[in-house]
C-alpha cells in the first residue's frame, strides 16, 4: 500500500496510464515533479466553463509559457491571437453553430504558424529567401502545435480547462480575415480556455505497443491491436452516437475504428490547401 504523498501520486499516475492505454507502466515515486506528471496523465479537454473570468494577465503568462517551448532552428514561427473581446469571439463562433460552447468560452485563442516574419528578415537584411517550398509551412505549423500543446499542459496545471479547435480551419479564410492574418500567417487551431464547469472522463488511447516503437517501426500486429482497443474502449467508454447511419447503416459493434473510418469517408477541409496557397505559400 502506498504511504507517502509521493507514493500515492505515483500510484495515481500509474493508474491513469493503465486506464488510458490498457498497459501498465511503473512510475517511480522518487521522481521529482510528480504533481506536474499527474496533471499531464489526467489530461482531458474541457469545453464548458463557469462564468469566472480568466484574466488577461493569466492568459499572457500562459502565452509566455507556451512560447517558451522549443522552436525549430530558433526561427520562432508561431504566434497566438488572443480574443478577449466577446464581439470578436462571436464573429468567429457564428461560423460554428454546431459548437455552441465556443461562443460561451471566456477566452478564445488562435494558434498561428507565421512564416511571414522570416520572409521580412530577408527583406530587411537584403538577403534572398531561398526556401519557398513545403518545409517552411510545415515548420511553422509544427512550431504552433508545440506551443498549443505546451499551453494546454501549463493551463491544466492550475486547473484551467482547454479545448483545441481545428474546425476553425473549415472557415480558414473568414477566420483569417476577422483576426487580420496577412499572407504567410495561417491558423493551425483555435482554442477555448476557461475554468471548467464539468468533469469529463479521460479519453482512452491506442495502446503503447501500437504507438511507441523500439528501435524500428513495426505495425505487423496493428489490426489486432486496434480491434483490441475497440473492445477495451467500448467496455469503458462506448461511443454513444453512430456517425452517418443513413450512409453506413447501424453497426452491431461500433468502436473507435468504425467511427474514425466513417469520419473520413467524406471529404473534410479539402479546400485548406487552396487557402494556404492563396496566402502565399507554394508548397511544392
Ligand atoms: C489539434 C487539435 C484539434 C482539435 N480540434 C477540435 C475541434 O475542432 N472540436 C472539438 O470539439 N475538439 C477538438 N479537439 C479535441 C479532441 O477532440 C480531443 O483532444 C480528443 O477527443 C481526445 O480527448 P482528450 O483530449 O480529452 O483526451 C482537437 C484536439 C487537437 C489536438
Amino acid at each position: 500500500m502506498p504511504t507517502s504523498q509521493s507514493e500515492q501520486l505515483a500510484a495515481q499516475i500509474a493508474g491513469l496510464i493503465e486506464l488510458r492505454f490498457g498497459e501498465s507502466c511503473p512510475v517511480d515515486a522518487k521522481l521529482q515533479g510528480l504533481d506536474g506528471l499527474f496533471r499531464i496523465a489526467d489530461h482531458r479537454v474541457k469545453r464548458h466553463y463557469t462564468d469566472q473570468p480568466v484574466t488577461h494577465e493569466l492568459i499572457r503568462m500562459f502565452c509566455a509559457l507556451a512560447l517558451s517551448s522549443p522552436s525549430k532552428s530558433d526561427l520562432q514561427q508561431r504566434d497566438i491571437v488572443v480574443l478577449h473581446d466577446a464581439k470578436q469571439r462571436a464573429r468567429i463562433a457564428n461560423f460554428f453553430p454546431g459548437d455552441p460552447w465556443m461562443a460561451k468560452a471566456p477566452v478564445l485563442l488562435v494558434f498561428c504558424g507565421n512564416n511571414r516574419r522570416q520572409r521580412q528578415l530577408h527583406t530587411w537584411r537584403g538577403i534572398p529567401f531561398a526556401n519557398d517550398h513545403l518545409d517552411p509551412f510545415f515548420n511553422a505549423a509544427v512550431d504552433a502545435a508545440i506551443a498549443l500543446g505546451t499551453f494546454i499542459a501549463a493551463a491544466e496545471t492550475v486547473g484551467l480547462g482547454c479545448c483545441p479547435i481545428s474546425v476553425i480551419r473549415n472557415h480558414a479564410e473568414a477566420v483569417s480575415d476577422i483576426i487580420g492574418l496577412p499572407d504567410h500567417v495561417f491558423p493551425v487551431a483555435g482554442m477555448t480556455v476557461g475554468w471548467p464547469a464539468h468533469h469529463r472522463e479521460i479519453s482512452l488511447r491506442l495502446p503503447l505497443k501500437t504507438t511507441v516503437h523500439i528501435d524500428r517501426f513495426d505495425d505487423a500486429a496493428v489490426r489486432e491491436q486496434v480491434e483490441g482497443y475497440d473492445k477495451r474502449r467500448h467496455s469503458v467508454q462506448p461511443i454513444r452516437q453512430q456517425r452517418d447511419v443513413a450512409v453506413h447503416g447501424e453497426a452491431q459493434e461500433y468502436g473507435w475504428s468504425e467511427d474514425k473510418a466513417r469520419q473520413y469517408a467524406k471529404p473534410d477541409r479539402a479546400d485548406f490547401g487552396a487557402y494556404v496557397r492563396s496566402r502565399g505559400f507554394k508548397l511544392y
